[in-house]
């Protein structure tokens, strides 16, 4: 059997001689492949060798890049934007030096959770986990930057009048936490990077803004006219 094939493919023609076997003598081992189709296998393996890449790239690199981790408590913005009453300022405020509180401490929660309220497992966990032995909830930080950078959040909210959702999305309305994702080689947030890695199209409405080093530059060269020097944003 593979004797009869590698003389096919070697040279078809010679076929009935170098093949005395009848059974398998046919017509059909004499036709080769016309010379166009070739072009068009040489296209389809192109074509399918790029379709993987674009999708290993794509779609399975950020799926191995990308380790998860929960949020130690899940935690509903909107939930609690009913409750307060001073807004997104009862939990993230400015100080009077004009820094910012950032992630809110069990200050920010304690006048209402010294003791559970309610039969809420995430509420009982804060409380017992958390409130009772005093210990500060570690938040995972989505915008979380590397340490070499230098941003200000009143330059931005205080000085050049921004909202949080203009940088952050529509955070304030989300019921439950994210899923944080770190990129294994660099250690950052994905939400640095932004979701997609093409950049293709436009992001999702309501989603964070990619902050990478060029998108802060982006907005900063609209707002100004420059981009700014390397200090401006690097310690
Ligand atoms: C009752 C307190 C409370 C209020 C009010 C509140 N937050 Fe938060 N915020 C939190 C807590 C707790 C976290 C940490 C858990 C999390 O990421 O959801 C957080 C996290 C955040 C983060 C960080 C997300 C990240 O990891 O990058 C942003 C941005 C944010 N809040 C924006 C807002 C905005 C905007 C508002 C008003 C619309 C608001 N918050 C109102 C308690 C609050
Ligand atoms: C103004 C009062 C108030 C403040 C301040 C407040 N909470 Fe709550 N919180 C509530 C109420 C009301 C509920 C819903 C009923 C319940 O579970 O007690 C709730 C529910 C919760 C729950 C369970 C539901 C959920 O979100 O998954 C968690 C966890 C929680 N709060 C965490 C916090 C944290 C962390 C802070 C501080 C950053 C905080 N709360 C600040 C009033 C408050
Ligand atoms: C110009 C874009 C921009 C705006 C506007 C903005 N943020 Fe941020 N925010 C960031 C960046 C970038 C970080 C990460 C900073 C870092 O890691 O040094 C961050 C971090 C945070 C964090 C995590 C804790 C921290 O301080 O790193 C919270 C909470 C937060 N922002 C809330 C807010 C709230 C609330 C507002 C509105 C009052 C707001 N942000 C407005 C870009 C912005
Ligand atoms: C959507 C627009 C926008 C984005 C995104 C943005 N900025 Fe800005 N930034 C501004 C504006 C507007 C100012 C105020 C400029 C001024 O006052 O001259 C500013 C001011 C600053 C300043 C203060 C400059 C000074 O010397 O007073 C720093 C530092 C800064 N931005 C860093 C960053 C970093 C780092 C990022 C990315 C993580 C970033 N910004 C993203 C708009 C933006
Ligand atoms: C508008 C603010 C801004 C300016 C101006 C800026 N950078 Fe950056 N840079 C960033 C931010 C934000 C990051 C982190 C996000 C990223 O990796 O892109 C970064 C990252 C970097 C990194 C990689 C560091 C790391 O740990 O990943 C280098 C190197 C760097 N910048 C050099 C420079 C140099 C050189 C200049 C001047 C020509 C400059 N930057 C100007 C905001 C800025």
């Amino acid at each position: 059997m593979s004797s009869t094939d590698q003389n096919q493919t070697v040279s078809p023609k010679a076929e009935p001689e170098a093949a005395p076997d009848p059974i398998h003598h046919g017509p059909e081992t004499n036709d080769s492949p016309p010379a166009k189709s070739s072009g068009w296998a040489v296209f389809l393996f192109f074509m399918i060798g790029f379709a993987g890449s674009l999708l290993s790239g794509w779609i399975l690199f950020p799926e191995l890049l990308y380790s998860k981790k929960s949020q130690p408590i899940d935690f509903n913005h909107a939930l609690h934007l009913d409750e307060v009453s001073d807004g997104c300022e009862s939990c993230h405020y400015f100080r009077d030096d004009g820094s910012f509180s950032g992630m809110p401490d069990l200050g920010s929660c304690i006048d209402c959770h010294e003791e559970a309220q309610s039969d809420d497992p995430e509420e009982i966990k804060f409380v017992d986990e958390y409130v009772t032995p005093g210990i500060e909830v570690p938040w995972l930080n989505h915008s979380k930057q590397p340490d070499c950078v230098f941003f200000s959040h009143s330059a931005h909210v205080m000085g050049a009048d921004m909202s949080c959702e203009s940088c952050h999305g529509d955070i304030g309305t989300s019921e439950h936490t994210r899923v944080y994702e770190e990129n294994k080689l660099t250690g950052y947030s994905r939400d640095i990077w932004g979701h997609s890695i093409s950049r293709l199209g436009k992001p999702e409405a309501g989603t964070p803004r990619p902050m990478k080093m060029n998108d802060c530059a982006k907005c900063h060269e609209e707002e100004t006219g420059h981009k700014g020097a390397c200090f401006q944003c690097h310690k």
